[in-house]
C-alpha cells in the first residue's frame, strides 16, 4: 500500500526539498491544525458537549457570539501561545491583537483568523469552518501594547506567506496554501492526522454555477445586477448557459464547492453595506480566501480591485468580495470597471 502523505510529512518537505517554508512556518502550521482538530472535536460533541447556542456576548462588529465563536478562539489562542513562533495573533472575535505573553519566546509570525466561519449554521448542523492567514512581523515593529501592534497586521494580502481554511462537514478538510498551489487534507478522525487527499487544486476558468445571497437583491449595485440577470436570463440570455445556483451562508463552504468544482462566490456591495464598506472582513475572511483561490488559478476581486493589492486601513476593515472561476470574476470586474 502507498505510504500516506500526513500533513507533518508535506510540511517538512516544503521545508527540506523546496525550501518554501521556514521551520517556524511548519510548526505554526502544525500547531494551527491541531487547533482545528480540536475544534472539530468539539462541534461533533454538538448538544451533547454543551457547545450549542449563544454566549450572550457581542464581538467587536457588534454581532451576538455564538458559544463555539468564544470556544474555537479560545483554543486558537491557547494552541499558538507557547509555541515560540509568533508575535501576535488577530481574530474576528477579539477588538485588538493579543500579543504573545511575556512568558513566551516571540516568533517572526502573524496569525489572523476567523475562529468560526459561519455562526448562523452552527445551531442547523450545516458545514461552518475556520479561516486563518499568516504574515511575517515586520522588523522593528511596535508590540509594546496591542494597540499599537494592529499596525503590523496591517499588510495587503500578497504580503501573506500562507492562508487556509478548516471546513467541518460531513469530512473534516484542512485546505492549505504556502504559495505552492493548493493542497488538501482529510482528518482522519481514528488517527488523528490529517492526510494529503488532493494536490494542485485547479479551479474550472468557466461555471454555470453562482452563490450570492438574493434577498439582497434590491440593495445590489448596477453592475451585480446585470450580471445576475444574464446569468438568469440562461441560454436564451446573452451568456448563452443555464445557470444553477447554490448559497450555504459559510464562507467556507461555498469556497470550498468552488475549489472542488468551480463557480462564482459574491457578496458585492450594496446600498445597506455601502457605509461598512462590504460584509466580508479583508483581514482573515478575504485575504486568505483569495490567496488560495489565486493558487488555484481563480481571480478574487471586490468589483474593483483585485483583493490582495488592498492597503488595509485597520484590522477589522469590510471588502465586497467576488471570486472563483476566472473568466465570470473577470466578466462580473469588466462590468464594474467599464
Ligand atoms: P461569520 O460567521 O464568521 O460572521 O461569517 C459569516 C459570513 C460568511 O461565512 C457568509 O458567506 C456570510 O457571512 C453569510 O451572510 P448572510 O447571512 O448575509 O447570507
Ligand atoms: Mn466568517
Ligand atoms: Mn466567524
Amino acid at each position: 500500500m502507498a505510504q500516506q502523505r500526513t500533513l507533518a510529512r508535506y510540511l517538512t518537505e516544503e521545508q527540506r526539498n523546496k525550501g518554501v517554508i521556514t521551520g517556524d512556518l511548519k510548526l505554526l502550521i502544525d500547531i494551527v491544525s491541531r487547533a482545528c482538530q480540536a475544534i472539530s472535536i468539539a462541534i461533533g460533541k454538538g448538544g451533547l458537549g454543551g457547545v450549542l447556542g449563544e454566549a450572550g456576548s457581542d464581538n467587536v462588529q457588534g454581532e451576538a457570539q455564538k458559544k463555539l465563536d468564544v470556544l474555537s478562539n479560545d483554543i486558537l489562542l491557547d494552541a499558538n501561545e507557547w509555541g515560540g513562533h509568533l508575535a501576535a495573533m488577530a481574530s474576528e472575535e477579539m477588538d485588538l491583537p493579543h500579543l504573545v505573553p511575556h512568558r513566551f519566546p516571540k516568533g517572526e509570525y502573524l496569525l489572523t483568523f476567523d475562529p468560526l466561519d459561519g455562526s448562523s449554521n452552527i445551531d442547523v448542523n450545516v458545514s461552518i469552518g475556520t479561516i486563518f492567514s499568516v504574515l511575517k512581523c515586520p522588523d522593528g515593529a511596535d508590540l509594546s501594547t496591542p494597540q499599537a501592534a494592529e499596525q503590523a497586521f496591517l499588510q495587503p494580502g500578497t504580503a501573506q506567506v500562507a492562508a487556509g481554511y478548516a471546513v467541518y462537514g460531513p469530512t473534516t478538510l484542512l485546505v492549505l496554501t504556502v504559495g505552492d498551489g493548493v493542497v488538501v487534507f482529510t482528518l482522519d478522525r481514528e488517527q488523528g492526522q490529517f492526510i494529503l487527499t488532493q494536490e494542485n487544486v485547479q479551479i474550472p476558468a468557466d461555471t454555470k454555477e453562482f452563490a450570492i445571497n438574493m434577498s439582497n437583491q434590491r440593495f445590489w449595485e448596477a453592475p451585480v445586477q446585470r450580471y445576475v440577470a444574464e446569468m438568469q436570463a440562461g441560454k436564451e440570455g446573452p451568456l448563452g448557459k443555464d445557470y444553477n445556483m447554490r448559497w450555504v451562508a459559510s464562507m467556507v463552504a461555498d469556497v470550498h464547492r468552488i475549489m472542488t468544482r468551480g463557480g462564482i462566490f459574491m457578496y458585492p456591495l450594496d446600498s445597506k453595506l455601502k457605509d461598512k464598506g462590504g460584509k466580508l472582513r479583508l483581514m482573515y475572511e478575504a485575504n486568505p480566501m483569495a490567496l488560495l483561490i489565486e493558487q488555484a488559478g481563480g481571480a478574487a476581486t471586490t468589483g474593483r480591485q483585485r483583493i490582495l493589492d488592498i492597503q488595509p486601513g485597520n484590522l477589522h476593515q469590510r471588502v465586497p468580495v467576488i471570486l472563483g472561476s476566472k473568466n465570470e470574476v473577470d466578466r462580473v470586474t469588466g462590468y464594474h470597471t467599464a
